[in-house]
């Protein structure tokens, strides 16, 4: 054993010695919170032994003395780390995306052998992981990426999990991360998504689909707060409420805690205290990036990350703000009415939300060549996430039902709910509108609900305008072919191949 390898403390159930002084079956690279909670988890689950590594020691050793029943293996550098590893060695990078990342592969790729396993628990772009993976296979070493949401919290007591990488590397990782992931409806969270860049592809979707739920609920309670006399506590409890029925999630779970909060500062709602100008990591970006190339509407995502966007330009605010419109306040002749129409629009509009979300999932697995059961994808999102939520249920069901489902949103049990919703939603949207409250994500979700139901689309007009100016030739309903007409000649139509 290297000297720089600190045997485990005896734990109730040291992992089976290979001769090779080797005691841990698990490592972790990156000892900040998000890293420490997942050793923690994996610690505290029968049959692993974990060794831990940090660039600076002193996080490593802090680790140790603030929980000695962890039983960690603690190494002090690379090669210690590979020391006290059983073979197929298997390490759990946690340090931030990027640069980083790389240099923590380099390292363990050097002390590492054909058949070990390198993970990337970050929130890596898949395409990088695409590339690092193709970079390292040449060494026979395996490189997963897997998503893990659920924040600090969920890393140490059961996150979901969404690894990618080779189906060997799956028999090795499969039973670890099936005993730290969070469990829902007795199933653990956590799934081999598919091959290289997948899983990280499947988190980035989930961030996305996150952002988008993020947005709704605030515009539900920005559409409350305006249009009845409810301050934050009291719409607090109707979140609490509505935590009880259709759309209990984590999400909304928390967004009543956030609006009870109150600022010790002030004494005043901590939400009226916070400037609203929103933040955002970037994940929310990347998954509308890829969506627009694949051609995938994602328009809640999409109008969520623009909202972000738009809160920070506070700059253009500034000015804006004498623009010409209505006041910005909104009457409801029945509040609880009201409230209930908001209800229902935010579930409409999180159904679609979610079904597009999948949609780009389904597109990225043809695109990329992964095979995706988007039921599983639904299931793993049940616990330990942060779009985690009991509709979750209600897709994995429909994707049971209907693997192939060209659109979630045509499944009964979706289709019902859109049949209560739709008057509401409709009254909601017209109401934000009216009032001039902005309301992005829901307006954006029924426009492409109604672009999906509509018979006959302007695209036709649209057509006829990119052939006017550039000759890009359009389709007809009633014949085979692309067509041009000759807009600055006799207007006659020609086959795009030129003949009349
Ligand atoms: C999760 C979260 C997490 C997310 C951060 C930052 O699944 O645990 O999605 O990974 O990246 O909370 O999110 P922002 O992009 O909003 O900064």
């Amino acid at each position: 054993m290297s000297e720089n390898v600190v045997p485990a403390q005896q734990p109730a159930q040291t992992a089976p010695d290979t001769g090779t002084g080797a005691a841990a079956n698990i490592g972790v690279v990156g000892l900040a919170v998000m890293g420490s909670n997942l050793a923690r988890n994996l610690a505290s689950r029968e049959g692993n032994t974990v060794a831990v590594y940090n660039r600076s020691h002193e996080r490593t050793d802090q680790l140790l003395a603030a929980h000695p029943e962890a039983g960690f293996v603690a190494a002090y550098d690379y090669a210690g780390f590979a020391a006290a590893l059983q073979k197929p060695r298997t390490a759990i990078i946690m340090v931030q995306a990027g640069r980083a990342t790389d240099a923590v592969i380099d390292a363990l790729a050097a002390v590492f052998e054909p058949g070990d396993i390198i993970v990337d628990g970050g929130n890596a772009l898949f395409t990088d992981t695409i590339r690092r993976e193709r970079a390292i296979r040449a060494t026979g070493i395996n490189f997963v990426g897997a998503g893990i949401s659920g924040g600090e919290e969920g890393a140490l007591t059961g996150p979901s999990i969404m690894p990618g990488g080779s189906d060997e590397s799956w028999v090795t990782l499969g039973p670890i991360l099936r005993s730290i992931a969070a469990v829902a409806e007795g199933e653990p969270c956590v799934t081999h998504v598919g091959h290289d860049g997948a899983g990280h592809f499947v988190k980035m979707i989930h961030n996305g689909i996150e952002y988008a739920d993020m947005q709704l609920i605030a515009e539900a309670y920005d559409l409350i707060r305006h249009g009845t006399g409810a301050g934050p506590a009291q719409i607090a409890e109707i979140f609490a409420e509505w935590n009880r029925g259709e759309l209990e999630s984590y999400l909304i779970e928390i967004t009543a805690e956030v609006l009870r909060q109150v600022d010790a500062r002030t004494g005043a709602p901590l939400v009226d205290v916070i400037l609203d100008e929103a933040g955002s990591k970037g994940t929310g970006v990347w998954t509308v990036q890829n969506a627009l190339g694949l051609g995938v509407p994602v328009s809640g995502i999409a109008e969520a990350v623009f909202a972000r966007s738009l809160s920070s330009h506070p700059e253009q605010r500034q000015v804006a703000g004498d623009l010409p419109g209505p006041a910005q306040t909104l009457t409801v002749p029945d509040e609880a009415a009201f409230i209930e129409d908001v209800r229902l629009a935010l579930y409409a509009s999180k159904i679609v939300a979610y079904s597009q979300g999948f949609d780009a999932i389904r597109a990225g697995a043809m695109e990329y060549g992964w095979r995706i059961d988007l039921g599983a994808i639904a299931k793993i999102w049940r616990g330990g996430c942060i779009i985690r939520a009991q509709f979750l249920n209600r897709i994995s069901d429909a994707y049971a039902a209907e693997p192939d489902m060209p659109v979630l949103l045509t499944a009964p049990y979706f289709v019902e709910a859109f049949t209560r919703a739709q008057s509401a939603w409709r009254r909601v949207v017209a109401a934000a509108a009216g009032s001039g409250i902005p309301a992005p994500a829901f307006s954006s979700s029924l426009s492409y609900y109604d672009g999906l139901r509509a018979e006959r689309l302007p695209a036709a007009l649209v057509q006829g305008q990119r052939d006017f100016f550039g000759a890009h030739t359009y389709r007809r309903r009633d014949m085979a072919g692309a067509f041009h007409t000759l807009w600055s000649g006799d207007r006659s139509e020609i086959e795009a191949d030129g003949t009349h």
